[in-house]
């Protein structure tokens, strides 16, 4: 099937190409993310590959639906980026990668935990220029504190594993819980009870209207002084203002995110040489307890692989008319 993969980059085109060696697609590969202007280079293209930022809302599917476009594929998890009304009114159907090494993320969101804790991002640079001082690098033992998941999906229930591993007493709100997160020994809490006891904050839930600035004012002011946050899901659960306000006065110990709500044309791009105008972003990186990765998490060889060869196999299923094992559900 002729592919259109939008927003392509160099391990993209890798790993897909890889993959593809069992199928015989035929992929054509677009730097540009997929919208409105660059929705054109996707015409006579059955299917488009598209990924976290890619905006395939109701015009862009319409214009991908007059194009002969049938399938739109996710190589990520997340499909907010995806108006799914829209695509099943167009006869469009949509997949996407709903396994994948969860341990990618999980593990990712552990580094930046351990990053912020422990101040490796300070020392790093210090250490650089020889600087031997530990003045400001303190940081606080993780076993025994309370660690609050947010989401107890397959990524939340990877991490909560690890933490309760570092001896932490772990914690939980899902609007549908798991036997499993408390079968390992985590066990489920109020929104009041994360607030006032969480050590830590970490967030695996999707970005969903009910989800939308689920880190806001009024949570920050009910959290545990100086606690520390994580996000590694999506940045719109944060209210970005409201996290700097709660850094500024210490309410919030520390910021580490994979993720940020206006990363749509300034991730997984190098703008160094670039005079960056987000001036939320700027102040953010400005304060010595954030870090920021640019979408990373899922970055590893073993999820990488998995997620081309999924994608790669819907499309397969798609061709040959088999019902499709990951495709998405309108509802
Ligand atoms: P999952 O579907 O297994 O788990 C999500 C959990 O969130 C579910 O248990 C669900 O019930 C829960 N949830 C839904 N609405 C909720 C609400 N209103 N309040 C609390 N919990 C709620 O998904 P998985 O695989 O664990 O992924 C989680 C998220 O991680 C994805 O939605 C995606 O946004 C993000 N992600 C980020 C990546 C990165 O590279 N930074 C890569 C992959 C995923």
């Amino acid at each position: 099937m002729e592919i259109a993969v939008f927003s392509a980059k160099p391990y993209d085109r890798e790993y897909l190409d890889a993959a593809n060696a069992a199928h015989t697609h035929r992929l054509k590969y677009y730097e540009v993310p997929l919208d409105d202007e660059t929705v054109s280079l996707a015409a006579a293209h059955g299917a488009v590959c598209i990924f976290v930022n890619d905006h395939a809302n109701a015009a862009v599917l319409e214009a991908l639906a007059k194009g002969g476009t049938k399938l739109v594929a996710l190589r990520c998890t997340g499909f907010n980026n995806v108006d799914l009304n829209a695509a099943r009114a167009l006869g469009i159907k949509v997949v996407r990668v709903v396994d994948y090494s969860p341990n990618s993320v999980a593990e990712h969101a552990v580094a930046l935990l351990m990053a912020i804790n422990r101040k490796i991002h300070r020392a790093y640079n210090r250490t650089r220029d020889f600087n031997f001082s530990l003045d400001g690098l303190m940081g606080f033992d993780l076993c025994g504190k309370t660690v609050a998941v947010i989401g107890t999906g397959k990524i939340g229930r990877v991490f909560a594993k690890i933490m309760l591993g570092f001896g932490c007493d772990v914690i939980g709100y899902d609007k549908f819980p798991s036997p499993e997160f408390e079968a390992m020994g985590a066990r489920y809490a109020e929104p009041g009870e994360i607030g006032s006891s969480a050590d830590i904050i970490s967030l695996h839930c999707p970005l969903t209207p009910d989800t939308y600035h689920i880190i806001d004012a009024h949570t920050l002011s009910r959290a545990k002084r100086g606690a520390l946050l994580i996000n590694t899901s999506r940045g719109g659960l944060i209210d970005t203002e409201a996290v700097i306000d709660a850094l500024r006065s210490g309410q919030l110990g520390g910021l580490a995110i994979d993720v940020y709500e206006q990363e749509a044309g300034l991730f997984f791009r190098d703008l160094s040489g670039t005079i960056i105008t987000d001036d939320v972003l700027q102040r953010l990186v400005t304060f010595p307890n954030v870090i920021l990765t640019g979408h990373q998490a899922f970055l590893t060889r073993e999820a990488v692989t998995t997620i081309c060869e999924t994608t790669l196999q819907s499309v397969t299923e798609f061709e040959s008319g088999a019902p499709l094992t990951n495709e998405i559900d309108a509802g």
